[in-house]
C-alpha cells in the first residue's frame, strides 16, 4: 500500500479540519470514507448535506484501537473475541451505545445502537491517531452512486462540500465492510461484505440473515431493513401551533420564542444536527403529542421529513 504520497503535516492537517467540524475524505482498505468528528451534530450533518442522502441512515465510528472503541459501547466475550480477531480490518459491529457515549446522535440516526469498526489502511490509522476522535464516516460518493476505490472516484462523485482529500491511491479491498448486528445478544448479518460469513460463523457460530423470509434483502437494500428511531410519543407533522396536550417542536422564525426549535433561522444543517436529540428531549417531556411544524421539503429538508414521517408512522 502506497503511502509514501501522504506526509505528517497532511495528516495532522486533515486531523485539525476534522476537530473544526470539517469533512476530510480519507482511504480505508475497503473503500473512501467521507469523514467527520463523529462527536459533533454539525459536522455529522454536513455529512449528510454533501451526500444528498434522501434519509439518515446510520453512520459508521471509525476509531484508532479497540480501546477507544470501548468508551462508547458495551463490550461482551462474544465482542472482544471478535475485535481481535478481524479488527483492524474490514468488520463493522453495530452494539449498544453506552449512556455515556459521545457520538453524535444524528451519525445512529436516533438508535440506540453505535456500528463501530477499526480500519487497517495505514493512512486512516495514522489519521485516527491524529484526530484522537471518533471519525463518523460513510462511502464519499453522492447517495446513490457506486462506492469510491479512489480519490478520483470520490471527488468526482461528490464534486463540493469537502475540505480536504487525502489520497491514499487505490482500496486493496475494493468492497464496504461486513456489518453484524450484536446488539441484541443474537448475531446478526445485516450487510454482507469484505469479510465472508463462512469466516465469521468459524467463531461464533451460525448467523442470522436479518430477514428470514427474503434472505437477499439485505443484498439489495441495507436501509430498508433497518430499524428506524421512533419516539414513544405521538408526532402530529405539519403543525402550525401545539394544540392541547402537544409540545412544539418548531422550525423556523415563526416558532414561539420559548419553544423547542430545529433552527430558528430557518438552517437545514442546523436543524438536521438539532433533529434526533431534540425528538428525545421532547419525548421524555411527558406531553400526549409532539407537534412540528413544516419542514421544506428541500435539500437536507427531504432527509428530515423520511424521518419525520417514519417516526410518526411507527
Ligand atoms: O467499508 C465501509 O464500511 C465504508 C468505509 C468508509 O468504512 N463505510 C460504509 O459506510 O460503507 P456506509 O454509510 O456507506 O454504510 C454503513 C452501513 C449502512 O448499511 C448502514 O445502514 C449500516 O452500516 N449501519 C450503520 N449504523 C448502524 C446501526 N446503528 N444499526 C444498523 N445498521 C447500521
Ligand atoms: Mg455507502
Amino acid at each position: 500500500m502506497d503511502q509514501s504520497n501522504i506526509s505528517k503535516e497532511q495528516i495532522g492537517d486533515a486531523a485539525g479540519i476534522i476537530k473544526q467540524g470539517g469533512l476530510v475524505i480519507f482511504p480505508t482498505e475497503t473503500v473512501y470514507g467521507l469523514g467527520a468528528d463523529a462527536t459533533n451534530d454539525d459536522a455529522v450533518a454536513k455529512i449528510f448535506a454533501a451526500k444528498e442522502r434522501p434519509s439518515f441512515n446510520p453512520l459508521i465510528s471509525h476509531f484508532a484501537n479497540i480501546a477507544a472503541v470501548q468508551e462508547h459501547v458495551v463490550w461482551s466475550d462474544q465482542v472482544e473475541m471478535l475485535a481481535n480477531m478481524f479488527w483492524p480490518g474490514p468488520l463493522t459491529l453495530v452494539l449498544s451505545r453506552k449512556s455515556e457515549s459521545t457520538i453524535s446522535l444524528l451519525a445512529c440516526a436516533g438508535l440506540e445502537t453505535v456500528a463501530v469498526r477499526v480500519p487497517a489502511h495505514p493512512i486512516a490509522q495514522a489519521f485516527l491517531a491524529a484526530t484522537g476522535a471518533p471519525i463518523a464516516a460513510p462511502s464519499a460518493n453522492r447517495s446513490g452512486e457506486i462506492s469510491p476505490t479512489t480519490a478520483e472516484h470520490a471527488t468526482a462523485s461528490l464534486k463540493t462540500g469537502f475540505d480536504v482529500v487525502l489520497d491514499g491511491g487505490p482500496c486493496q479491498v475494493g468492497l464496504e465492510s461486513t456489518v453484524l448486528d450484536l446488539s441484541d445478544g443474537g448475531v446478526t448479518l445485516l450487510r454482507p461484505g469484505a469479510v465472508t460469513r463462512e469466516r465469521i460463523e468459524n467463531f461464533v457460530g451460525q448467523i442470522a440473515l436479518h430477514s428470514e423470509e427474503d434472505e437477499n434483502l439485505a443484498v439489495r437494500a441495507p436501509g430498508m431493513t433497518l430499524r428506524h428511531y421512533a419516539p414513544a410519543t405521538a408526532l402530529r407533522l405539519n403543525a402550525a401551533v401545539a394544540e392541547d396536550g402537544e409540545i412544539l417542536l418548531g422550525f423556523g422564525g415563526d416558532a414561539p420564542a420559548g419553544s423547542a426549535n430545529l433552527s430558528p433561522t430557518g438552517d437545514m444543517r442546523e436543524a438536521a444536527a438539532n433533529l434526533f436529540a431534540l425528538l428525545h428531549e421532547l419525548d421524555s417531556a411527558g406531553a400526549d403529542r409532539i407537534a412540528v411544524m413544516t419542514i421544506p421539503n428541500q435539500g437536507l429538508g427531504v432527509a428530515i421529513n423520511d424521518r419525520l414521517h417514519r417516526a410518526a408512522a411507527g
